[in-house]
């Protein structure tokens, strides 16, 4: 497949493009091309220098890695996300996107901050063309962990979205990554709460002196 990750450049898209580069083509996006390329250049490197398996890690716009894209994943901070897909509206047509966004504020400690259709994936939604499935997903998951390729993630990811094939294709892309096992967690209307999640774990690391906190069903 081919997996166009916006705002890849950042700290968790790093995480995805190295954990998938092995199976899939990544398309690394920013709003500038060049900070795509170098950044591209950089998770190559990596996993060159690891002796891993890479079908290719590019870096390019936005705009092109959309159009090409079969996923999408949106891994930009909520402030920017709605604006950032206005502009690019008319490349989507009928990708998978893979919300991980998570609307949150900080006062004193992290709130849930959610627009009033709920959740921001219900808000992507509505902004995107009908023809595209939106997908809820990895909002639990730590970048740092992530980007660490050692490292094993014991973690359970929820998925959320309404379309079926979409959201297989989702926990398949998750059963992928080592350890990390995916949980249906319903229709799109669910997200609120694997969103709200996230403020919760990190305001239970800074209390109890923790890290990396996800969540596992037991
Ligand atoms: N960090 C985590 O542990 C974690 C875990 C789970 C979920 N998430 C969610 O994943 C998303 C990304 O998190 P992150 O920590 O990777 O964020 P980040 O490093 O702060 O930003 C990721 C990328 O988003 C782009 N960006 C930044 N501000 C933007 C704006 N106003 N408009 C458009 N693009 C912008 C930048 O790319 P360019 O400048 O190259 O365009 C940046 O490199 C967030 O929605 C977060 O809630 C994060």
């Amino acid at each position: 497949m081919k997996i166009a990750i916006l705002g890849g450049t950042g700290s968790i898209g790093e995480g995805f493009a190295l954990r998938w580069a092995g199976k899939h083509d990544i398309l690394v996006c920013s709003r500038e091309i060049d900070k795509a390329v170098n950044a591209a250049e950089e998770y190559t490197n990596i996993l060159l220098y690891r002796g891993m398996q890479c079908c290719g890690i590019t870096g390019c716009g936005n705009e092109k890695a959309i159009e090409e894209a079969d996923v999408v994943v949106l891994s930009v901070p909520y402030k920017g996300v709605i604006s950032l897909l206005q502009k690019l509206l008319p490349m989507f047509k009928d990708q998978i996107v893979i919300s991980l966004v998570v609307p949150m504020t900080k006062n004193g400690l992290f709130e849930y901050t959610p627009p009033e259709q709920g959740s921001a994936a219900l808000e992507i939604q509505e902004v995107l063309p009908k023809t595209v499935k939106v997908v809820s997903s990895y909002h639990n998951v730590s970048a740092r962990k992530l980007a660490k390729l050692e490292l094993s993630l014991d973690y359970d990811v929820v998925v959320c979205g309404d379309d079926e094939n979409a959201k297989q294709t989702v926990m398949e892309l998750t059963r992928e990554i080592k350890s990390l096992r995916p949980l249906d967690g319903g229709g799109l209307a669910s997200s609120y709460m694997i969103e709200s999640l996230t403020p919760f774990l990190i305001n239970l690391a800074i209390r109890n002196g923790l890290s990396d906190l996800g969540v596992k069903f037991v």
